[in-house]
C-alpha cells in the first residue's frame, strides 16, 4: 500500500451520503486508533463512535448544524480518559496523544475507500450531555467518516518543502 499517495490524495470530506460503514471496516478504523502510538504508551482515550442518527441528528446541532455530522456513517468523538500526563519536554501530551490516535484512523478510512472530515468546531459541553462524557473528560476532536458525498473538497495546497522542511539547523 503507497502510505504516502493516500496522505497527498485525503481532502477532508465536504459532504457525506448517509450511508452506514459495513461493521468491520468502522472495526478496522477503530484499530487503527487503538493501535496508535501515545506517550508512555498510557492510551488515555476513549473513542466514543456514534452511528444512530437521533444522537448524530443532536451532535450536528451541538455542531453548530454541520450536515457532515448527520451525513457520516460514524462519527468518533475524540476523548480524553486523563489529561494530567505531562512529557519530559513540559508539554501536555494528550492533544498529541490524541491527534496520532486521529491521524491513524483518518488513513486507515481513507485505505477502507472512505474519507473523513476532523472537526474542532462544536459546543463540548452539549457533547458530553449527549454523549454522557464524565465531566472532567475532554473531547478533543470529532472525526466524521462516511462515504464522500457530492460536494468536491476544495483543493487546499501545501507550502512547498523548502518552507516548512530544514537539515541539520533551523
Ligand atoms: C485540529 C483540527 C481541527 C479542524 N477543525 C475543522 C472544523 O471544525 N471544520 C472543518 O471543516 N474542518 C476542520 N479541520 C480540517 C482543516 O480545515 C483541513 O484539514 C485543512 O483546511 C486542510 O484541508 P484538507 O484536509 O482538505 O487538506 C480541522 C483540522 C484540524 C487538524
Amino acid at each position: 500500500m503507497d502510505v504516502l499517495k493516500l496522505i497527498r490524495e485525503r481532502r477532508t470530506a465536504r459532504s457525506f451520503t448517509g450511508e452506514p460503514i459495513d461493521p468491520e471496516v468502522l472495526d478496522r478504523i477503530l484499530d487503527a486508533g487503538r493501535m496508535a502510538p501515545s506517550a508512555k504508551n498510557r492510551q488515555a482515550w476513549r473513542f466514543v463512535a456514534v452511528q444512530k442518527s437521533e444522537l448524530k441528528a443532536a451532535m450536528a446541532d451541538a455542531s453548530y448544524g454541520d450536515r457532515r455530522v448527520l451525513d457520516a456513517g460514524c462519527v468518533v468523538a475524540i476523548c480524553t480518559t486523563n489529561i494530567h500526563y505531562t512529557m519530559p519536554n513540559g508539554q501536555s501530551s494528550y492533544p498529541m496523544d490524541l491527534s496520532f490516535a486521529t491521524a491513524f484512523m483518518m488513513m486507515q478510512a481513507e485505505s477502507e475507500g472512505l474519507s473523513s472530515a476532523l472537526l474542532g468546531t462544536y459546543d463540548e459541553r452539549s457533547i458530553k450531555d449527549i454523549l454522557t462524557v464524565p465531566h472532567a473528560m475532554r473531547v478533543a476532536l470529532l472525526l466524521a467518516i462516511g462515504a464522500k458525498g457530492e460536494e468536491e473538497p476544495t483543493r487546499l495546497e501545501r507550502h512547498p518543502m523548502d518552507r516548512v522542511v530544514s537539515f541539520d539547523h533551523w
